[in-house]
């Protein structure tokens, strides 16, 4: 099977794009990916010899039509993926989440190809702290930010595409991944990173917010059991009954990491920032047979921290102005 990785320089994609190589010898890999900020080729390095890279973006309708003709499955995992970003600059938000989804899906309708889409809880918007419910595919959409807002964009172009045009597509929407190669602007690798360099970490408002946290590899199985069992037209919930509080997170890191459980800063909260994400993936269980394999956080995370200690050269080169950009707004 040849397919077609979008992003696939990034934290989600390149971890599935090492694991399909590990796993499954008989896939053909080609990314497709523009290196942002946020893709970097290193991510790929253990498995550079065996795939296709190429350096290009997903709203260049050539490069994309070229590619996608040679495919028989697109994973679509390319995207202006953080929220604080979004928040700054949503331009680059619209072009590469809408007008590049937009771009994949004409050129999977023209030959005939398979897709799956990639995309997130976030596009339900938030639930009460206190509200015993988790979002359904059922859920009716309600996104907050410019990213959430252009990945329930992509998602409803997805389902037109497939509903009017019969592209065969399926999409899964999945809560939030930690794990290694994560870029240093997300919560998790930023405290890390910042305990590592004696920086105190940084807490949103009273770090009450709930996400609810899934390792990148447990994803990337559901992602795998989609495409191989997936009824097409489908979407799927993919999450690890993993609900915590950012502030109970930001502590367990401190304690893996030998520091007090107050040596953190509270900072600037993010403007119109979501409550809770809780995910129902009964439908993912029951229908895909797929199931997380990372049960206990605890041991996920310190696995993680061992990650960033081992890879300072990784993280190092972006990590000041990554701190830089977040001091300008007070984070
Ligand atoms: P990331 O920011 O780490 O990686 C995004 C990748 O896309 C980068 O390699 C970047 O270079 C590439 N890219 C960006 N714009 C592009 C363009 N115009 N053309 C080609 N390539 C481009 O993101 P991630 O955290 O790995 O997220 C991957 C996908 O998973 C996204 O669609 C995101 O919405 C979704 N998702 C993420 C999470 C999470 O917790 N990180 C949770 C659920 C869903
Ligand atoms: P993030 O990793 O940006 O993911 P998302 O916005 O997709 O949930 O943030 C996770 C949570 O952590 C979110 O509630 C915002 C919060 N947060 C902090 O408290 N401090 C930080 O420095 C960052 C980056 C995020």
């Amino acid at each position: 099977m040849r397919v077609l990785v979008t992003g696939g320089a990034g934290f989600i994609g390149s971890a599935f794009v090492r694991r399909a190589v590990a796993t499954r010898p008989q896939t053909r890999v080609t990314v497709l990916d523009a290196l942002t900020y946020a893709g970097n080729l290193a991510n790929l390095a253990p498995v550079r010899e065996r795939i296709e890279f190429v350096r290009g973006d997903i709203a260049d309708a050539e490069v994309v039509d070229r590619l996608v003709a040679g495919a028989d499955l697109v994973v679509h995992f390319a995207a202006e993926s953080h929220n604080d970003n979004s928040l700054r600059d949503p331009a680059p938000f619209v072009r590469t989440n809408l007008v590049g989804t937009f771009t994949l899906l004409e050129a999977v309708r023209r030959h005939g190809v398979r897709y799956h889409h990639i995309s997130t809880d976030e596009v339900y918007g938030d639930l009460a702290l206190d509200d015993p419910a988790k979002f359904t595919p059922e859920t009716p959409y309600n996104p907050s930010s410019p990213y959430s807002s252009t990945k329930a964009g992509s998602d409803l172009l997805v389902r037109a595409w497939a509903r009017s045009f019969g592209v065969a597509a399926t999409i899964s929407n999945c809560s939030n991944n930690y794990g290694p190669y994560q870029h240093v602007e997300k919560f998790i690798p930023r405290q890390i990173t910042n305990v590592l360099c004696g920086i105190r970490p940084k807490l949103y408002g009273a770090g009450a917010n709930v996400r609810d946290w899934i390792h990148v590899d447990d994803h990337n199985d559901a992602v795998w059991a989609v495409i191989d069992r997936g009824r097409i037209g489908e979407t799927y919930l993919i999450g690890a009954d993993g609900e915590r509080g950012n502030k109970a997170v930001l502590e367990l890191i401190l304690e893996l990491m030998g520091q007090p459980a107050d040596a953190y800063d509270r900072v600037a909260d993010r403007a119109g920032h979501d409550l809770r994400y809780a995910i129902d993936a009964s439908k993912a269980r029951a229908e895909l047979g797929w199931a997380p394999s990372y049960l206990d956080m605890r041991a996920g995370l310190a696995q993680t921290i061992e990650w960033y200690r081992r890879h300072e050269e990784w993280w190092r080169p972006g990590k000041a102005a990554v701190e830089a950009s977040y001091a300008e707004v007070g984070q």
